[in-house]
């Protein structure tokens, strides 16, 4: 089970901005959204294998579910090669023409002001089965 570390107040991130945290060994990037909301994932690009993402870009993207239902969804694309990922899944969203790459997702909350991220990561759920 993870344990959730406190990584800072709230108020230390900037809306839409991210910035790095360490979890033991592990390295984090760690968003504020515009709702005030908190996400984390890997620190590593899975593309250039740099320690970048916190310095991605925040943004959303629409994507068309299984139900043909068309939704907004939130992201992070990274600043080298412009691969863009679901910051709550950790999928590719667009992979820039290569093979797909996940990001590992943490937990993260927000409670009395603090920003707070699991130790590790979320289990991913398995593919569909079509
Ligand atoms: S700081 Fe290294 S890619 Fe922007």
């Amino acid at each position: 089970m993870s344990t959730f570390v406190d990584i800072c107040a709230l108020d230390d991130l900037d809306p839409e901005r991210g910035a790095g945290a360490l979890l033991g060994d592990t390295q984090v990037a760690v968003f504020r959204l515009a709702d005030g909301t908190v996400r984390a994932v890997q620190q590593r690009d899975p593309y250039s294998g740099a320690n970048v993402m916190s310095r991605g870009l925040v943004g959303t993207h629409r994507v068309t579910g299984d139900d043909g239902v068309e939704r907004d969804v939130d992201t992070v694309t990274t600043p080298m090669l412009k691969q863009v990922w679901d910051v709550d899944t950790g999928a590719v969203l667009d992979a820039g023409g290569k093979d797909r790459r996940p990001l590992a997702v943490f937990a993260a909350q927000v409670r009395d002001g603090r920003v707070l991220v699991a130790d590790t990561p979320t289990e991913r759920a398995p593919a569909p089965q079509r």
